[in-house]
């Protein structure tokens, strides 16, 4: 079904190739590329200051510069934590998928993105277990959960989209940051320039299995659909609020913490500002509006 949908698009097949040459092109041994010292200085922003979570909040102002230190060093292990789960989760699925009826044409593609995502994975979880002594456990949530039917791939490919367009508004500022460590600008960097390709496919991908879905899909399912994708993008945006983080930088009532930061305008801005490019996409392509 799928492959149908890519077979007869010419465009999408320019782009899938354009990609792929790109994937082998720009290919690079991640084993060997990062330098990984020691340690990392603690009296340093490790994430970029307007990136955390009390950022422009009252609970900032109640903290030290030591505290907003140590918080931005936890929230960072905590990113590259949920990397981690992100990457597994999306691996299965498209691990599930490659070389099975429907997927032939973007299973080339799919044989770099899974190799490149390992590696994602390789060098997250190497960070978090290096500077952080561990990783986060993975959030849970109802939202977490995959609906089986028959529009199952396109939320599948939607949900990896709008998880890889998160990651990467962190990863471009991150990457650009010059208060931050060597290590973490590199790490950002590498992990953005791989993004920008899948992306890229994510996009073409959701917007030919949407085309498809719609045409044998009601009004109410429709309706479902994008409610399950905004579901997914509010879930997604609040499991950077966790409350372990807050516990490991010595803040009181870590759980109490959280809520407020999750209802405060600070929030609701910050939302819209890192889904400001996957919003108008999914609008544009009517999956949600
Ligand atoms: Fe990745
Ligand atoms: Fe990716």
């Amino acid at each position: 079904m799928v492959s149908d949908v890519i077979e007869q698009d010419e465009r999408f097949l320019g782009i899938l190739d354009r990609l792929t040459t790109k994937s082998v092109d720009d290919y690079y041994n991640p084993y060997k590329l990062f330098e990984w010292p020691d340690s990392l200085p603690e009296r340093m922003w490790w994430m970029s200051p307007e990136l955390t979570t009390t950022y422009g909040t009252e609970v900032a102002e109640r903290l030290s510069q030591e505290q907003l230190y140590a918080l931005s060093r936890y929230e960072s292990i905590n990113f590259y934590s949920l990397n981690v789960h992100g990457i597994r989760e999306l691996l299965i699925e498209v691990t599930r998928r490659i070389h099975t009826s429907g997927f032939e044409t973007p299973s080339e593609f799919f044989h770099h993105f899974i190799g490149e995502e390992n590696e994602h994975m390789w060098f997250f979880a190497e960070f978090c277990l290096r500077y952080g002594g561990k990783i986060y456990r993975q959030p849970g949530g109802a939202a977490a959960e995959i609906p089986r039917s028959g529009v199952e791939s396109l939320l599948v490919f939607a949900r990896i989209l709008i998880f890889e367009e998160l990651v990467d508004h962190f990863n471009a500022r991150m990457a650009a940051d010059e208060r931050l460590d060597g290590t973490i600008r590199a790490l950002n960097r590498i992990h953005h320039q791989d993004e920008s390709r899948h992306i890229a496919f994510g996009r073409e991908l959701v917007t030919a299995l949407f085309r498809k879905v719609r045409e044998s899909s009601g009004e109410q399912e429709l309706k479902e659909i994008a409610d399950y994708i905004r579901r997914y993008m509010t879930f997604s945006f609040e499991s950077l609020y966790n409350p372990q983080v807050y516990r490991d930088a010595g803040l009181a009532d870590p759980i109490g913490l959280r809520r407020e930061l999750l209802d405060s305008p600070q929030r609701a801005e910050a939302e819209r500002n890192v889904f400001r490019k996957t919003s108008r996409f999914l609008e544009k392509t009517g999956i949600i509006r």
